[in-house]
This record gives structure tokens, C-alpha cells and sequence, in this order.
């Protein structure tokens, strides 16, 4: 079976009243287009650009797998001046997906099966869960229509936590889908299946779905058409998040509502050079000026943090305890300092806990994590 796929551009519409939020689409984005893969260095992935109309025929893959289980990481948006388009994936935390073949699904549809762990408030509705939408959107994207399929979704990340709990659930399953028919799709059109996702639980900004797929430091340079750089972070170099995680709701929308309509130009001149600053302090593994950088932002953290109870004080902790910056990680309530080592790190965490039940009389949980260099993965398939 094959299908003839009209690759349209993503149309941006700027009538927003909020000059911060996000451009939201006129049409969704073109789900189908052509296989891009990240190799390494600094490479743009590319989507044609609104100029490009691509006609493109996709035969149904078969599936190579029974069953597949996925992973996907946390993630750290914004990363204080980069709001929307810079952000990181973080090591060891993240949600699984195992994702089946299913004769009892009606052929070209998902069905949620299970949630486990930190997602007993998600609808196992696939249209409304993070993970049904990107799956669906993959599968959309392949063209299936002979095989259906069941998620078991296990949430390691807390809702609503600013670690990328939605997007981690979404990265997997798009993982999840792309390779139990054979890893056809390349990151351009798992992002875009994420994004799906994002935009209907949070808003139109992938700085939390792209790391999540991709991990590493990822810029977001376009949406239109989709341009995303990796930067990487060296090898040989030391980075610790610091990640503190209080007891209280920020849901990602009312901080975003948060936001002002305009900034002032001299605003705007200090967080592009903060954010400049902070790519070059990425790429040269300097990871004392990433946070010094990390810590600057003018425009967005003035704004939120006063959401976040006690979250001046949770900061100034950090950089007393020798963090090299804090900042809100996401739209919060979980703060990220970071540091060079992991010890220090430990103490930093300590320090953040005890200012957050101090300045703010709120419980808080820290961990010390490492960059996740991978992204979205699998790890364990059954053939069929
Ligand atoms: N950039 C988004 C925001 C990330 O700060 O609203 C949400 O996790």
C-alpha cells in the first residue's frame, strides 16, 4: 500500500496578542517529509522551506518488531535566557514506553493500555495523552493502516514539574513507533510528532521535545521550517545540574501567561548576549560561564519567579553554595543550578532544599544529573 504525501509548509501566524508566546501555527504542521538524520558537529536539520511543496510517496512499512520498549529523558528548556529555543536533556530520569503490536486495536490506531507511576491523573484517552498524540501523529507520518498498536506508558518524570514530563512521554513514543517499523523516520519528523503533542498540553515550543529526541544542548533556530542545531557540549568536560524539585503546581500554561507583551530594547540587547554567551560557554565546555549565563535572564525569570514561593532565596542559596548559576528550569517549579562537580553539586542541592522550606515553607526534592547525550532511545526490542 502507498500513499502520496504533500509536504505543506508550517504556516506562522504573528496576530498573538502576547509578543512571547509562541507563534501557534494556522494549519498544524505537515506531518510527512523526507528522512533527515543528525551525524555530528553542528548541522542544521532541514525540512524544506515554505517555498517547497514535496510530493512524496511512502509505502507502508511492515512492523520489524512484536514489541518494542522506549526511553526518554528529562529535559531542561529555556536554560534562563534562551526561553523557547534552547534547552538540554538530563541523564537517569525519564519515562518508558513499551509499545506493541496489537491485534485487538483496530488497525491503524493506538490504544493506551497502562499508566504506571507518576501519571495517574493522564487520560489513557490517546487523543488527549502526550503519548497517543505522538504516536499517532508517527503513525500518520508511516502511513500505517494495517497494524494496531497498545502503549503502556511508565511515568518517571512528575507532572508539571518543568522537567519535560510531556515531552519525555511523547519522545518516547514517537521513538517507540519509528522503530518498531523499522526507524524510517529521521529527528525533523519525530520533533514534529512531539510537537504535536506539546502544543496541545503546553504550548508551540520545542525546547523540551527536540532534547528530548536528540539530547544534548539543542537550539531551536526556526520553527518555520524547522531548524534545529546541536551543540555539543565536550566530551572531556565536566557539567552537574543541580535539579530541585519543590511540592507545587506551575502548570506551563499560566506561566506562560505570566509573560510580558514587550520587552524593553535594553532587555532585549542583555538576554541576546546572555544567550550568545551561553551557546559559546556550551560549545567550549566552559560550564562556569554557561551558568553565569544560565543565571542572567532579564525578561522571563523576573517574571515567574515570584510565581515560585521562595524561589529568590532558593536561588541566592545555590550561588552561596557555589552553584555558577540557577535559574527556573521549564516554566518551574523545579530550579536548575549547575556546577562542575558532583559532590559540590550534592551540597548545592542540600542548601536549595533547606531555602526552599525556609523562604518558601515548601518540601523539595533535589538530584545531581549528568547531560544525557543520547536522547529518545529504545532499549529492548521482541522480534516478531
Ligand atoms: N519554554 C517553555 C516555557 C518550556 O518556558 O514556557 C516549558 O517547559
Amino acid at each position: 500500500m502507498a500513499a502520496t504525501c504533500y509536504q505543506s509548509p508550517i504556516k506562522l501566524s504573528f496576530t498573538t496578542s502576547n509578543a512571547f508566546s509562541n507563534p501557534i501555527p494556522n494549519n498544524p504542521p505537515s506531518l510527512y517529509s523526507i528522512k533527515t538524520r543528525f551525524s555530528s558537529g553542528f548541522n542544521l536539520s532541514a525540512v524544506p522551506s515554505k517555498t517547497q511543496t514535496t510530493h512524496i510517496t511512502i509505502p507502508e512499512p511492515e512492523p520489524i518488531f512484536s514489541s518494542v520498549k522506549s526511553f526518554a529523558p528529562a529535559t531542561v528548556a529555556n536554560l534562563g535566557p534562551g526561553f523557547d529555543f534552547l534547552g538540554c536533556a538530563v541523564d537517569g530520569i525519564g519515562d518508558f514506553i513499551t509499545l506493541r503490536v496489537d491485534s485487538k486495536v483496530k488497525p491503524g490506531e493506538v490504544s493506551i493500555s497502562d499508566i504506571s507511576g507518576a501519571g495517574e491523573k493522564l487520560s489513557k484517552d490517546p487523543l488527549s495523552n502526550c503519548a497517543g498524540i505522538a504516536a499517532i501523529s508517527v503513525m500518520k507520518m508511516l502511513n500505517i493502516q494495517s497494524v494496531g498498536l497498545s502503549i503502556s506508558l511508565e511515568k518517571g518524570l512528575p507532572l508539571g514539574s518543568g522537567l519535560g514530563s510531556s515531552a519525555a512521554s511523547a519522545a518516547a513514543a514517537a521513538v517507540a513507533v519509528n522503530e518498531l517499523f523499522g526507524g524510517k523516520l529521521g529527528v525533523s519528523d519525530l520533533v514534529l510528532a512531539g510537537l504535536e503533542s506539546e502544543t496541545k498540553v503546553s504550548g508551540y515550543h520545542a525546547d523540551n521535545i527536540a532534547p528530548a529526541i536528540m539530547g544534548g544542548f539543542v537550539l531551536i533556530r526556526s520553527y518555520d521550517p524547522l531548524e534545529l542545531i546541536e551543540l555539543k557540549f565536550p566530551l572531556e568536560k565536566d557539567l552537574f545540574f543541580v535539579l530541585v524539585n519543590p511540592e507545587f503546581e506551575a502548570p506551563t500554561k499560566k506561566m506562560r501567561a505570566a509573560l510580558p507583551n514587550e520587552v524593553t530594547m535594553s532587555h532585549h540587547i542583555w538576554n541576546s548576549s546572555q544567550a550568545g554567551a551561553l551557546v559559546a560557554a556550551i560549545l567550549q565546555g566552559d560550564s562556569r560561564g554557561l551558568g553565569k549565563a544560565l543565571s542572567s535572564d532579564k525578561i522571563v525569570e523576573p517574571k515567574r519567579g515570584p510565581l515560585i514561593p521562595g524561589m529568590e532565596g532558593v536561588k541566592k542559596a545555590a550561588l552561596e553554595a557555589g552553584a555558577f548559576g540557577c535559574t527556573i528550569s521549564g516554566a518551574g517549579p523545579t530550579l536548575v543550578a549547575v556546577t562542575d562537580v558532583e559532590e559540590r553539586g550534592r551540597e548545592i542541592g542540600e542548601r536549595m532544599v533547606e531555602a526552599f522550606m525556609k523562604e518558601g515553607e515548601l518540601k523539595a526534592l533535589a538530584m545531581v544529573k549528568k547531560l544525557d547525550r543520547v536522547g529518545a532511545r529504545l532499549v529492548s526490542s521482541n522480534p516478531r
